[in-house]
């Protein structure tokens, strides 16, 4: 009997195949290649979950320094990404976490919760009474992408009236051209535009304090220490990268794989409780930030291969939170399932600062989403992005199921 060759093993975040479903990908990597390399684009690839675990965790090898995207335009040409603290290695980096942490606390985000049911209300009812009149949404442009922006502006405490153009900057920020990896100039407009939006707002705010996150930046001080005016200004853009994009891919996850297992939808209708579950399962299947970049400080070695210094180094998160070594049947989408062990927020001293705030908006919104219709069915349309590292949709059409 002969066995048919199987394809060569080539893994590029690039690669269309991959971004359509890049699981099957993983779990050859996890099983034939756990520290692949790919020589023609220069870098390094771990997806065994403790492999990735560790690497987090090891910031004196896994260095921040150089960048956390493979894509060279995210943080070649934007200065005030460079600048931001998730691309530095500690002491810098803790110094800044630490002093940002001070105003982005727990409590200022719970205070959100009243926020974030306003704004996902007005935009869940608009949808909802589009229901009414027979239409279909689009789950993406008419509630998903426009949620999370404005939770940020208002925890920034951008007046409602300009938080419509903010969101439209914001998505001119991260929009890229098909199949190009360098940054289209409209994209870095925006991002001055961004910017010089929220100068003039810290210069407000110096003068006349608020009780909103900027006012607590400008006064967070620890042993006499203070933000300046730079690295304020790269925290609220890093805000916005960071929290934006990936809170908006996960709320169109959460539909999506709820709509491919049905009975798993089913069991949040019938159960609102299991809204957090259906959260965290969601983070733990399909992630929306797929993989982050290290690069290594000194030469390493793992499961025997060696990794010589200077070189790039893709944790893969999305394959950690399927490897069934830690999450039996991990390609099976379960509720039910313990998420504790999931990788999607990191690890390690970067671990994401706005996981509160995404477990918080995630819950309000699929609450209101999941209490308020009794199905709903995606319909034909459905569009992936197509990015190195985050997952999602850009378009999801869907009809909406309400009782009589
Ligand atoms: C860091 C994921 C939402 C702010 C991170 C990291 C991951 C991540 C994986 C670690 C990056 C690294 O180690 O290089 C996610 C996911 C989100 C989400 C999947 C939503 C589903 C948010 C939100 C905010 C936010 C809503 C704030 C508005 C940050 C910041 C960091 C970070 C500031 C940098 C922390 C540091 O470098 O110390 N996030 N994030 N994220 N995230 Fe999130």
């Amino acid at each position: 009997m002969t066995t048919a060759n199987p394809a060569p093993l080539i893994f590029s975040p690039y690669d269309y195949d991959v971004h359509e479903d890049p699981y099957p990908f993983y779990s050859r990597l996890r099983a034939e290649a756990p520290v692949y390399h790919n020589a023609e684009l220069d870098f390094w690839a771990l997806s065994k979950y403790d492999d990735v675990r560790e690497a987090f965790r090891a910031p004196d090898v896994f260095s921040s320094a150089m960048g956390v995207s493979l894509d060279p335009a995210a943080y070649g040409p934007h200065a005030y990404k460079t600048m931001s603290f998730l691309a530095m290695d500690d002491p810098r980096h803790a110094r800044l976490r630490r002093l940002v942490s001070k105003g982005f606390t727990s409590r200022r985000v719970d205070a959100l919760r009243e926020g974030i049911e306003k704004i996902s209300r007005q935009y869940w009812d608009e949808c909802l009474e589009r229901a009414r009149d027979g239409e279909a949404i689009d789950f993406v442009d008419d509630y998903a992408g426009k949620l999370p922006m404005d939770v940020i502006s208002d925890l920034m405490g951008v007046p409602e009236a300009d938080r419509t153009e903010l969101r439209r900057l914001a998505d001119q920020v991260m929009h890229r051209e098909e199949g190009k990896q360098d940054l289209p100039k409209e994209s870095m407009v925006a991002a001055l535009d961004l910017i010089a939006y929220y100068q003039d707002m810290v210069a407000e705010r110096r003068k006349e304090r608020t009780e909103d996150l900027t006012s607590a930046l400008i006064d967070a001080e620890i042993d006499g220490e203070k933000l300046d005016e730079d690295e304020i200004l790269s925290f609220l853009f890093l805000m916005v990268v960071a929290g934006n994009e990936t809170t908006t891919k996960l709320l169109a996850n959460a539909l999506y794989w709820g709509h491919e297992y049905p009975q798993q939808s089913q069991l949040v209708l019938d159960d609102p409780a299991m809204v957090p579950q259906w959260v965290e399962e969601t983070l733990r299947f399909d992630t929306s930030s797929q993989m982050v970049l290290r690069t290594t400080t000194t030469e390493t070695t793992i499961r025997g291969v060696k990794i010589p210094a200077d070189q790039k180094v893709l944790l893969l998160i999305g394959s950690g939170n399927r490897d069934e070594e830690i999450f039996d049947d991990g390609d099976v989408y379960d509720l039910h399932r313990d998420t504790s062990a999931s990788l999607s927020f990191g690890q390690g001293p970067h671990f994401c600062l706005g996981a509160h705030l995404a477990r918080l908006e995630g819950r309000v919104a699929l609450d209101m989403i999941s209490t308020s219709i009794t199905g709903y069915e995606i319909l034909p349309g459905a569009e992936r992005v197509h990015s190195s590292n985050v997952r999602g949709f850009a378009h999801l059409p869907m009809r909406l199921e309400l009782s009589n």
